[in-house]
């Protein structure tokens, strides 16, 4: 991979998981288009994102990466994006607070619309169509109609996503992060568990030390009244990524604009392939998942592809093995990163590795999974002297009944109470509480 890189080179490359539209020319104009207008972020902030990168592959931050596994244009408000935002809120201060551990947000979200599929078809009965590949691709409604790609898709996306990132930009920034207002990002159907006594107990104790700092004259810092808050997605439709690239007018590089990191799925990441090629040319923070068959060797020529620089602040590994194989796999990954002197940040998938079919057909996970692949990525960085960097979950501040378990238990037989992802099933703000709580604990001890 030492030919020059250009933002279309991908294109002449082995490419998975892309869709086939029926009009190419329609296809272009959408992408000229596209390549027209205003991209979402800058590239200062894809900078910045990367400094605040560094800083948790050198152990001294959390990173914190939550969301949708797949946004939809059906469920689009400023109540879902708002209720989403707080439970990462509520993740981060209480990591932040019961660990004193600075905490890196960065939402899946504004943009995560595309999906890989493990298949490229579906079937219902004696009905087979083209797989739903995510809002910005096709329908999700089981017809053919809905199925066909359609370029227009790509266009919405687009205005979602500018949306989203507006609305998530003033909240980070217009107050609503505030710390004084801590208790307030609580969602009410929350409100009468042991789990919101236990979150109002940390909120009163950060109400303190607030009046303690007032009183001291210290409390004038920004961050105590705005946050920094990312977006990222799953670079899978490179027709959409390719259209944000922009050359920083400041250093010359090269950025995918249409979000501040991108990452390559566990199904895309061939070292030959086109998804590759493109991240490997632009300068944003960059992803890469890890899934169980992923072995030593290749991972090393990946990183070196991705990052031939070193940089701490440039590659994220996601490491989403399922709990059962972080034992098998895990170690012997970490080992060589670290004796080949690798630097890069190490985070958990602890939803994609355990996603489960009930008996009535509902697509889930078992809450105690999750946690059981989380406290596994935690003792195995411990045992090889590495830093476990951080988490990549799919959650939604909606009261969803997806995935089973939690301190407030979803039952198989109550999923299809409110089931409503378009793609892999979420936590609900219950249990990525739970979750926060419980690596907040982990943190402390690792960091005493
Ligand atoms: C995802 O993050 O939604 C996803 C499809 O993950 P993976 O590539 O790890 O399967
Ligand atoms: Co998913």
């Amino acid at each position: 991979m030492n030919q020059p890189w250009s933002p279309d080179s991908w294109r002449a490359l082995p490419i998975q998981q892309q869709p086939t539209y029926p009009d190419a020319a329609h296809l272009l104009k959408v992408e000229q288009t596209l390549a027209s207008y205003p991209p979402l972020v800058f590239a200062g902030e894809a900078r910045e994102l990367r400094r605040q990168f560094a800083e948790v592959t050198e152990g001294r931050a959390f990173l914190l990466q939550g969301g949708d596994c797949a946004e939809s244009f059906a469920e689009f408000s400023a109540a879902k994006i708002r209720d989403t935002f707080k439970v990462l809120l509520q993740m981060a201060i209480v990591m932040t607070f019961a660990a004193g551990c600075p905490v890196v947000k960065v939402g899946r979200m504004a943009g995560q619309f595309a999906k890989p599929r493990s298949s490229g078809d579906e079937t219902i009965g004696d009905v087979t169509l083209p797989a739903y590949r995510g809002d910005i691709v096709n329908g999700i409604g089981f017809d053919a109609k809905s199925r066909i790609p359609d370029p227009e898709r790509l266009l919405q996306a687009y205005h979602q996503a500018t949306a989203s990132l507006n609305l998530l930009r003033a909240f980070a920034q217009g107050g609503f992060a505030d710390l004084h207002q801590v208790h307030k990002w609580n969602l009410d159907f929350i409100a009468n568990s042991a789990l919101a006594d236990k979150y109002h107990q940390l909120a009163n104790r950060i109400d303190e030390t607030l009046a303690f700092m007032r009183a001291c004259g210290l409390d004038s810092a920004p961050q105590l009244r705005e946050t920094s808050f990312f977006t990222a997605h799953e670079a899978l439709l490179l027709n959409y990524e390719e259209a944000f690239v922009r050359q920083d007018s400041l250093t010359g590089d090269y950025y995918d604009c249409s979000a501040h990191m991108l990452w390559i799925g566990d199904r895309t990441r061939q070292l030959d392939g086109a998804h590759v090629e493109f991240l490997r040319g632009v300068h944003n923070p960059i992803g890469v998942k890890v899934g169980p068959s992923m072995n030593p060797e290749e991972l090393i020529r990946l990183i070196d592809t991705l990052n031939p620089a070193n940089d701490p602040g440039r590659l994220n590994l996601i490491v989403r093995m399922g709990a059962g194989k972080v034992g098998d796999h895990l170690p012997g990954l970490i080992r060589t990163v670290e004796r080949e002197g690798r630097k890069v940040l190490w985070s958990s998938d602890p939803m994609h590795g355990n996603t489960i079919k009930a008996s009535s057909g509902y697509k889930t996970r078992d809450f105690a999974q999750i946690l059981d692949e989380v406290k596994q990525f935690f003792q195995v960085h411990q045992a090889e002297g590495s830093h476990a960097g951080g988490i990549h979950i799919e959650m939604t501040g909606q009261n969803v009944t997806e995935c089973i378990g939690g301190a407030r238990p979803i039952t198989e037989d109550a999923l299809s109470d409110r089931y409503h992802t378009h793609c892999d099933p979420r936590m609900n703000a219950d249990q990525s509480l739970e979750l926060a709580f419980l690596i907040a604990e982990t943190l402390k001890q690792v960091r005493r």
